[in-house]
């Protein structure tokens, strides 16, 4: 450690007493009606403790739930985190009492660094910019004209995507499921966003710069304990590099689309959709609260959010519902006949096609419930003072939503564990809202209310007719020197630990 870490250090400390006296005198010590929770350490409250237990946080809320309930609370260095884990408790907060816990707390630098002071639909305190960003988000992108509109982009990719399958089949024996997906739901998104057909290597670029931020921005001592943020200047300095190189690899085709829209310059022959088709042309007019017109650092990150949170969420769908399949042939068989009655053997399966498949759909679901993408929403903060559960829960402190732990309730669901498809067919998943729009819920991996994801219907869709295309045209096989693993890693979404390998079979 350098002397002015040291001197940091120990001005953190002097800094963190005076704010701890203050915090004992508001709060009376921890007296007032807060969720019950786990004591913690005098400055730090249970922050050390986490990392102490040197496990995924994911494990100690599931242990802490045990001992306190469905709603409980921590400590975390400055950040008092509130956590929800009961269904009923997760739809009054968040949809009953929407508003007040629509918000998102402060971010550390590195994240304020990729969000330029949280301008994203995702970052976005709750407000007039949020809501601009998001109602932009929902017409240019998810509205039913609009994606009618880019069904030619995904035909496009689909039809590269078969071929990959087959050239990485027959080169290596087997198929990397998740890697061939990435790409093609990566390229999708890219060409979604910026209207313009680019290289693959392009693309891959694009893709690794997306998994590098996920990385570097996963909350860290800095989110909970703001004053230790000078100790992390080395991790501030590669955060920074990491922003030039998303800058270099976005700001290119966000100039040469402004080009096209402004002047209709197309030299290079890329731009294959129309003026106003493309999601960053209507970003380029759009006026934002407090903002104003947009600047390139803004445009970059409003687009790299979709790639953020449309990539890794949809293509690990896919790869889990690829392992349930090689393992259970029989749901295999069910879906490929349900496939070929409404196509036939090789019919093209369209967009209108997939919303009829109904045991389709019911297998996506199941993935969804049996290994939902997202353990926590994204973390919520509350606009104002407010009670949940019988509790007080302050304004302004992060409210951490476990939307897992319904998936697994016995109470909600026979057999919590069994992965069974037919259940949304004709059994305890047939009345499911996955939206909380309708009252009583069961499982919610969009998460619900005013932050319920706006993706939803796109992901589906991306997630849907990938998967049909998949399995019309090959049996899929477990890889037999790389047995199907369900090991689960914990990274931006829940990821299999050993990425799934499959043989595939022309059918
Ligand atoms: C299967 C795929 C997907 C799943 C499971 C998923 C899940 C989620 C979840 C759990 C949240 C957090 C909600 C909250 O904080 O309460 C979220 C937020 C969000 N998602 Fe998705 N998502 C998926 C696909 C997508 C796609 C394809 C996009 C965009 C192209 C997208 C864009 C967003 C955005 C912008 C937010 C932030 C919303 C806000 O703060 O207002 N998602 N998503």
């Amino acid at each position: 450690m350098e002397l002015i870490d040291l001197l940091i250090l120990g001005l953190t400390l002097f800094f963190l007493a005076i704010w701890w006296r203050s915090f004992i005198v508001i709060n009376g010590g921890g007296a007032k009606n807060l969720p019950p929770g786990p004591p913690g350490w005098p400055l730090v409250g249970n922050l050390f403790q986490i990392i102490l237990e040197r496990r995924h946080f994911i494990f100690v809320i599931r242990d802490l739930r045990k001992k306190y309930g469905p709603i409980f609370s921590m400590q975390m260095g400055q950040r008092t985190l509130v956590i929800v884990t009961s269904p009923d408790l997760i739809h009054e907060a968040l949809v009953q009492k929407g508003p007040i816990f629509a918000s998102r707390p402060p971010d550390s630098p590195i994240r304020l660094l990729f969000s330029v002071g949280k301008c994203a639909v995702n970052s976005a305190e709750y407000g007039p910019l949020w809501r601009t960003l998001r109602r932009n988000f929902v017409t240019e992108l998810i509205s039913p004209v609009r994606i009618k509109q880019c069904s030619w982009v995904r035909e496009w990719a689909l039809e590269s995507h078969m071929k990959r399958l087959k050239s990485e089949a027959l080169e290596n024996g087997y198929v990397d499921v998740m890697d061939v997906c990435r790409f093609t739901v990566c390229s999708i998104l890219v060409f979604i966003c910026f209207g313009a057909k680019i290289s693959d290597d392009w693309i891959q670029d694009i893709d690794n710069v997306t998994k590098d931020v996920m990385l570097i921005t996963i909350p860290q001592l800095p989110d909970y304990l703001p004053i230790l943020t000078p100790l992390f200047r080395k991790q501030m300095k590669r955060a920074k590099d990491l922003r030039k190189t998303q800058m270099e690899c976005l700001v290119p085709l966000i100039r040469n689309r402004r080009a096209f829209v402004e002047k209709g310059e197309n030299p290079k022959l890329e731009m294959l959709s129309p003026v106003g088709a493309a999601y960053v042309d209507s970003l380029f007019t759009l006026n934002a609260p407090g903002r104003g017109l947009l600047g390139e650092e803004e445009l970059v990150t409003i687009c790299s959010e979709l790639f953020v949170a449309g990539i890794d969420t949809s293509t690990s769908v896919l790869q889990w519902v690829f392992l349930e399949l090689v393992l259970n042939q029989d749901i295999q068989e069910k879906l490929y006949r349900e496939i070929v009655e409404s196509v036939g053997k090789d019919g093209v399966i369209r967009e209108e096609d997939v919303e009829k498949m109904s045991y389709l759909n019911a297998v996506v679901k199941e993935t969804l419930r049996v290994h939902s993408p997202a353990h926590f929403t994204l973390s919520h903060a509350t606009t104002e003072e407010t009670e949940l559960g019988g509790y007080k829960i302050p304004s302004n402190v992060n409210v951490e939503f476990y939307i897992e732990w319904m998936n697994e309730d016995p109470d909600l669901w026979k057999d919590p564990g069994i992965f069974r498809p037919e259940r949304f067919i004709d059994g305890d998943g047939v009345s499911v809202d996955m939206t909380g729009t309708k009252g009583k819920v069961k499982m919610l991996p969009f998460g619900a209310g005013r932050r319920t994801c706006p993706g939803l219907a796109l992901g589906l869709l991306h997630v849907n007719i990938t998967l049909a295309r998949m399995v019309q045209a090959f049996k899929w096989l477990p890889a037999p020197h790389a047995p199907p693993d369900p090991t689960e890693a914990f990274a931006f979404t829940v990821i299999m630990k050993n990425p799934l390998k499959a043989v595939i079979l022309p059918r």
